[in-house]
């Protein structure tokens, strides 16, 4: 367990790595459950958070050397405020990694760019078995109720062009009670299409309220509702707790952490170049003190300014976390890494 190794940096360059990249806080869409999105001002980007940045070819080139690349297994394009065909380099940002090797991990709403765009990822992502997985959260009439300002035509179009090339793609799926009547159905259309995999993603930001109010962008008030968890787990066949989420669960135990990040080797970069330690910590009060406590300003750790491979050998990441986690001091690591309070995503 980690606890026990703290003299050990939290990555290591010279092991296999994966990364988590957000290339970008922008986002066509607005689902009211992101934290991107104000729910109760027309699903409005909170400009308090959003910076409409992109992380450009230069720079990831700069970073992630071919040398760097040759230690890395994959690398997911997701993030926490954006979608990455949003970004201006997104499809030459993809080539360098495909050519060099490093297997890709997309995630997008789909609504944006042309079925010709869609068609050449495909052919590009099929070359080293990449995968986009599509979340897509109903069908024609509902699909639009959570990824607000989408249009599902234009998503089924897009996701038909790249399919058609062979490659890898999943559809996920978040059940609400507006949709979940139709898990079958689209679990259906995902296998017709050629979709590889159908995952059901239980959200647990509902917390403990029953449900979420929010506005459409044309000011209609609407409300999510959990879904029933007989339609989500009905024909579960396994679950992973691979997400970024948080089950509200009641435990006084305090118990012992296991890094998600270390344990992978798996930094986080987000769009404005920060680094940091993964999703859950970044922007939050441990993150904070653990550049407090190393004496660094996280302004410097960037990949803008600085070398992804320097800031990686730098306190927090050699011993600052470590320490953190064997004094128990960071509330955000004892629920993600102690707790395990993960959502669950289950394939169909
Ligand atoms: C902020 S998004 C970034 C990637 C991309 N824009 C997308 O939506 O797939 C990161 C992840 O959050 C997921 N997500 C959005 N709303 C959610 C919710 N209410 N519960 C669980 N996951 C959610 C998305 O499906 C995606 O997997
Ligand atoms: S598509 Fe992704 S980034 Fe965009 S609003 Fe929805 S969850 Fe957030
Ligand atoms: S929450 Fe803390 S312990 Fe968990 S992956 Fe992030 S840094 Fe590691």
């Amino acid at each position: 367990m980690s606890v026990n190794k703290q003299s050990k940096a939290m990555f290591d360059l010279n092991r296999q790595m994966k990364f988590h990249l957000e290339i970008t806080d922008k986002c066509n869409a607005a689902c009211p459950m992101c934290g991107r999105t104000q729910q109760s001002n027309r699903c409005l980007p909170d400009m308090s958070k959003v910076k409409n940045i992109d992380l450009d070819l230069e720079t990831i080139k700069r970073n992630f050397t071919p040398e760097l690349c040759a230690n890395i297994l994959e690398i997911d394009l997701c993030g926490g405020l954006g979608d990455p065909l949003a970004a201006r380099d997104c499809f030459s940002i993809c080539e360098y990694f495909v050519d060099q090797g490093v297997k890709l991990i997309l995630s997008t709403n789909a609504g944006l760019r042309s079925v010709d765009w869609w068609r050449s990822l495909g052919e590009l992502f099929a070359r080293d078995n990449s995968v986009v997985e599509f979340h897509i959260d109903g069908l024609a009439d509902t699909n639009h109720l959570y990824r607000v300002n989408t249009r599902f035509t234009k998503i089924m179009a897009n996701a038909a062009a790249y399919l058609e090339t062979g490659s890898v793609g999943e559809w996920h799926f978040i059940p609400f009670q507006h949709n979940q009547h139709q898990i079958n159905a689209a679990l259906e259309l995902s296998r017709e299409m050629g979709f590889a995999n159908f995952k059901v993603i239980d959200t647990i930001r509902f917390g403990k309220e029953n449900a979420f109010g929010y506005q459409m962008p044309d000011g209609t008030l609407r409300s999510l509702k959990p879904a029933d968890p007989q339609f989500i787990g009905a024909q579960a066949e396994s679950a992973d707790s691979s997400g970024v989420e948080e089950v509200i669960t009641a435990s006084d135990v305090i118990p012992g952490i296991s890094c998600k990040s270390e344990n992978e080797n798996r930094p986080y970069i987000v769009a404005t170049g920060a680094v940091s330690a993964c999703c859950w910590v970044e922007g939050s009060e441990d993150e904070r003190q653990m550049y407090l406590l190393a004496g660094q300003d996280h302004d410097d750790h960037n990949i803008n300014d600085r070398l992804l491979s320097d800031i990686l050998t730098e306190e927090p990441y050699v011993s600052m976390f470590a320490k953190a986690w064997a004094s128990q001091s960071n509330p955000v690591c004892i629920r993600k890494c102690g707790h395990m309070r993960r959502s669950r995503r289950r394939v169909l």
